[in-house]
């Protein structure tokens, strides 16, 4: 019978080690090298951690061949098209969906728990007037931290619950009134009379006394169909496995620091331009490219080996194929153009550039396809929403998933302190 191992040998000294395959229950297994170090005296090298899985994890698998994501085992299409963001929480953090009855109480929960305390609110003064609200929430979310000593050690599941719902349903206050400081105008406070994702559009776009009027580009109060996009933004930025930000997360919670400050750290990793910045940097990306007729001459500059300029919204380490978050973005594009008015400019270049750039050799041999990045710009600036919160909007997404990944790691007794090695190359 073939054994479940993989043979290595040293050809320096013909002596070989053999060690065992795990087997996923979805997707690549892995080879188990914990003794490595202590068998060969070496260390292996991967920078980037092209080919390394750091842990096992129940919460989201990603097939990057086929093009498929899965929260808990459920295809994110379901999720998107039939499920809330605030479900998809519930199901993140307790490994399935939950009854009608479970979701009201998680929901009046959750807006319940959205209010800052007046000490928290005064930390935004500290900050100049056009302060990126990436850093005020970084900041904001690291001093949360100190109001709430008592998630250092948890004990029961309540406990970790009760952590986790705290800042998911936090974060959108935060990450509001971060946007209002940056604009220099009075926070609006959470409304217990709405929902997790109209809550945040009101705090953002309403005008004292949580008023709203008809603004004066003839936009009115928020739309159904606004809340039910913006919705469906969230669910689709939930999780994304052991990505960048989370793997900062998990590296925090390794240390047995603070999980807010976790989140904080994991707020700080997303917002460069390589992961979470990038819905920031498309948009400005296609407001610098101005018209079709440049698409052409940007194309060449991406594949210029001398230029290091890169199309934003393009490629992912993961995906090879189309990111099924980018297509659920795109179908939703469409339906959303008349009724949101859509900035048609900036579609026309956006979809100029994926036409080109999905039939070149440049493109399809490097299987460089438009990630999640691309599309959700065009849409967040239907909603009204500045270029400045496309991250933070990330942020408000992808917290369910940090602080789900943090309890895993907490509760994995094979968990230990995030410590690569190095290959020393120095004097
Ligand atoms: N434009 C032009 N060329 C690219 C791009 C791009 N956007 N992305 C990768 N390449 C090229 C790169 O130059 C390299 O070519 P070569 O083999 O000739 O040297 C090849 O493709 C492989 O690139 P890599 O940098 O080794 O790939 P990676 O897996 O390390 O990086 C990435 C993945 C997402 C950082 C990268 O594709 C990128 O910088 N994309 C633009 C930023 C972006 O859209 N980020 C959002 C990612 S999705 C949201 C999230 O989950 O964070």
């Amino acid at each position: 019978m073939k054994k479940n191992t993989v043979t290595l040998t040293d050809n320096r000294t013909g002596e070989t080690y053999e060690y065992n395959i795990i087997n996923a229950s979805r997707g690549p297994s892995v080879l188990d090298i914990r003794t490595f170090f202590a068998d060969t005296g070496m260390f292996t090298y991967d920078p980037g951690f092209t080919a390394t899985a750091a842990c096992d994890s129940t919460i989201t698998f990603i097939d990057g061949t086929k093009g498929e994501l899965r929260y808990r085992g459920i295809p994110i299409e379901e999720l998107a098209n039939k499920h809330s963001y605030l479900e998809t929480c519930f199901l993140l953090l307790n490994s399935r969906l939950p009854s009608k009855e479970e979701l009201t109480d998680f929901d009046l929960e959750i807006r319940h728990r959205a209010y800052l305390h007046r000490g928290l609110r005064k930390l935004f003064d500290a900050f100049p007037d056009n302060a990126h609200p990436m850093a005020t929430l970084s900041a904001a979310v690291t001093s949360l931290a100190s109001f709430y000593n008592e998630h250092l050690d948890m004990e029961d599941e309540n406990e970790y619950l009760e952590m986790a719902h705290r800042i998911i349903s936090k974060i959108p206050t935060i990450a509001a009134f971060a946007y209002r400081h940056f604009l220099g105008i009075p926070f609006i406070e959470p409304d217990l009379d709405l929902s997790f994702t109209k809550n945040f559009l009101t705090m953002m776009r309403a005008y004292p006394g949580g008023k709203m009027h008809l603004l004066p580009n003839g936009h009115a109060a928020i739309k159904e169909v606004e809340v039910r996009a913006l919705d469906t933004i969230f669910t689709l930025h939930a999780d994304h496995e052991q990505n960048a930000s989370t793997t900062v997360v998990r590296g925090v919670a390794s240390t047995g620091a603070h999980p807010y400050v976790a989140i904080a750290s994991g707020i700080a990793a997303l917002w460069g331009r390589a992961h979470g910045g990038a819905n920031e940097s498309v948009i400005a990306q296609l407001e610098h490219i101005g018209s079709v007729d440049n698409v052409e001459a940007f194309i060449e500059k991406a594949k210029d080996p001398n230029d290091d300029f890169r199309l934003m919204g393009f490629g992912h380490r993961v995906y090879k194929n189309f990111d099924p978050r980018a297509k659920i973005l795109k179908k939703l594009q469409d339906e959303l153009r008349e009724e949101l008015n859509l900035d048609t400019e900036l579609m026309t270049i956006a979809r100029k550039i994926e036409e080109i750039a999905l039939s070149d050799e440049y493109f399809i041999s490097r299987n460089l396809y438009p990630n999640i990045d691309f599309y959700t710009g065009i849409i967040l600036t239907a909603l009204q929403i500045p270029k400045s919160m496309f991250t933070p909007i990330f942020v408000i997404g992808r917290t369910v998933g940090w602080i789900t990944q943090w309890i895993e790691f907490k509760k994995d007794e094979t968990s230990k302190i995030a410590r690569p090695r190095q290959l020393y190359t120095g004097e």
